[in-house]
């Protein structure tokens, strides 16, 4: 990605300074960022941290990572970033000497730099190869996804994932398509989109679309998941996870999940009563999600569906 160190400039952080009040409680402490991106956050973050803390960046693009390198070679804080899925993030801090961490930020979804690329294939308003793969160097493509499923199945992901009530029509036009040839550029899948629906829902249904297959190539809500097991796991005492998502998928799993680990369970169920014990995970820090102002929304219109949750580790 040739101009991906300009483009990952251009991601404006959503929520900044929302996220560095919540998260920061010690500025001596070590902080994951799950989704460094073009460390927009990240250099928010590190304004706030001293020389004694350590700054974690992890992100599953590569041009993301290498961004970053460059962006925070003379950080006072130590910055350690990683290529990787932030569902891993047990095993990348074991491998610095971490066990414990202080916050941890997830900024979900996809970057400006990556959306801006057309070569990565992730907007319908401009061609490029079908890819939408983050890490690309592994992992199937989305043209190579669409070949691989039947109609069905196809359908039922564009359902599940961008919860578009048309799918049943698009499956059977993209599968009507892939008989004369696959569905190689954003713009095959575009005009296919455009032409089963009709009138002002295109748009919407073409981000729909996007944005479910997107979904599954990087298979985003499992990772989602199980990160945010691991990721509380590995906060010390009184850390605090911050997330932050753009779609009603994601928020329904970070607001049940969050919820969940926050509500006291008991351990060993199986043991008599006086051996067991009252359990809780969790603190919600954000009993109403946050949004962003009007005047942020306004300056930076990617932010308008962002929902922040966070919660503090009892
Ligand atoms: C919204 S951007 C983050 C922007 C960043 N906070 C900033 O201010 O510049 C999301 C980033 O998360 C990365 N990402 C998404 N899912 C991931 C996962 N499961 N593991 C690691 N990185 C992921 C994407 O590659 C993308 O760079």
């Amino acid at each position: 990605m040739g101009s991906d160190v300009s483009g990952n400039e251009r991601h404006t952080p959503v929520m900044a300074e929302e996220v560095k009040r919540i998260l920061i409680r010690d500025p001596d402490g070590v902080y994951i960022d799950g989704t460094i991106g073009g460390g927009g956050h990240a250099k928010v973050l590190l304004d706030k941290l001293t020389d004694k803390a350590l700054y974690i960046g992890i992100d599953r693009d590569a041009t993301a990572i290498e961004h970053c390198k460059k962006r925070f070679k003379n950080s006072t804080t130590t910055v350690e970033l990683c290529k990787g899925n932030f569902s891993m993030m047990n095993e990348i801090a074991e491998r610095m000497g971490v066990k414990g961490v202080d916050g941890v930020l997830l900024d979900l979804g996809v970057s400006s730099a990556q959306i801006d690329s057309p070569e990565r294939g992730f907007s319908f308003s401009s061609d490029g190869p079908l890819d939408m793969r983050m890490d690309q160097d592994s992992g199937i493509n989305a043209t190579d996804l669409i070949k691989s499923l039947p109609e069905r199945e196809l359908a039922d992901l564009i359902y599940e994932f961008g919860e578009e009530r048309h799918s049943r029509k698009i499956a059977s036009a993209i599968v009507n398509f892939q008989k004369k040839s696959p569905v190689e550029t954003t713009s095959d899948l575009s005009s296919i989109v455009k032409r089963v629906i009709m009138g002002s829902m295109k748009t919407k249904s073409l981000a729909r679309v996007f944005q479910a297959l997107r979904i599954a190539v990087n298979e985003e809500l499992s990772s989602l998941e199980k990160g945010l097991t691991i990721a509380v796991e590995l906060l010390n005492k009184g850390g605090r996870i911050v997330v932050l998502s753009y779609h009603s998928l994601e928020d329904r799993i970070v607001k049940n999940q969050l919820r969940d680990m926050s509500k006291s369970r008991i351990e060993a169920p199986e043991m008599p009563t006086g051996y067991r014990e009252q359990v809780k995970l969790l603190n919600l820090l954000t009993k109403k999600v946050i949004r962003p102002t009007e005047s942020e929304i306004r300056s930076n219109p990617r932010s308008r569906s962002a929902r922040l949750r966070a919660a503090e580790k009892v």
